[in-house]
């Protein structure tokens, strides 16, 4: 049997062809180098971060970007030293509690990915808030992605595929592409368009590694505490410029084709 293309029938990887990109995902990286440059401690490299995607979130809107999916803490960052863990966990909860408000009456829908239970409880209660009181809004999806993995997130889903079909709700043979993609993280949203990353790395960091299989990538030597409205539109400008194949060849794409 020919193997199915799950573009015919996965709503989420569905190409996009329009030139403007539906989903961001970000990789906020460089608030440490940030910090030393100016011979300040890396905390202050983090606050520093933490207005620099309030920034970024306004201007989001302004594009009309459905989603913003933005990496805070990976599942590798608890390797850090013990201090720094605890200021950016302190300043996860300050930041919610005093930006939550300002972007529900934004219309910006916040929600967060990851593996939450290695949080505080009031962490967690933070985070439960600002869902529930943003769920319904749609003007922006912002994604929050901590203590997140992408292998983790492939593992979490590969638990929740055997647990149904151990409980004989899901047959192997549907087990498919479009199956492992709607139990992932972001299973809800368009894939990822646009991937940029700051703070001059070119690698992933385990971020959204069954998402991004079709994503642009784009790096860029600015630190993120740096990353403002006009680098982010030379971002998009360049994401403009790119020719999404899925696999065609350029001369199938001139004479059209690829569902919208
Ligand atoms: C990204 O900036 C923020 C987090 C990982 C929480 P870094 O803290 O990694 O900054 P650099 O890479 O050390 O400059
Ligand atoms: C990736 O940045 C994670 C976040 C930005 C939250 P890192 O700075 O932790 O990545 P590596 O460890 O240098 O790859
Ligand atoms: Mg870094």
């Amino acid at each position: 049997m020919p193997r199915q293309d799950p573009r015919d029938t996965d709503m989420n990887s569905q190409p996009n062809n329009r030139a403007e990109p539906r989903h961001i995902a970000i990789i906020m990286d460089g608030n440490g180098r940030w910090a030393s440059r100016r011979h300040l401690p890396r905390a202050a490299g983090h606050k520093a971060g933490v207005q620099a995607l309030r920034g970024i979130v306004e201007h989001a809107l302004t594009h009309r970007i459905e989603v913003l999916t933005v990496y805070a803490f990976s599942s590798e960052n608890w390797r850090r030293p013990e201090e720094e863990v605890r200021f950016l966990m302190d300043l996860f909860i300050t930041s919610l509690k005093e930006q939550v408000q300002e972007l529900h009456q934004h219309g910006v829908a916040v929600s967060f990915i990851g593996d939450h239970q290695a949080f505080s409880k009031k962490l967690q209660q933070a985070i439960t808030e600002a869902e529930s009181l943003t769920g319904n809004n749609q003007a922006l999806n912002l994604v929050v992605a901590a203590n997140y993995g992408g292998r983790w997130d492939i593992t979490n889903a590969c638990r929740k595929l055997a647990a149904r079909v151990a409980a004989g709700k899901l047959e192997i043979q549907e087990l498919d592409e479009v199956q492992v993609g709607r139990t992932l993280s972001l299973g809800h949203f368009p894939e990822p368009d646009l991937f940029i990353r700051t703070g001059g790395e070119r690698r992933i960091s385990n971020y959204l590694l069954w998402q991004m299989a079709y994503t642009e990538l784009y790096f860029t030597e600015v630190l993120w505490p740096d990353f403002n409205h006009q680098d982010l539109d030379i971002a998009i400008n360049w994401y403009r410029e790119r020719q999404r194949r899925f696999g065609q060849t350029s001369e199938q794409l001139t004479v059209s084709t690829v569902p919208d």
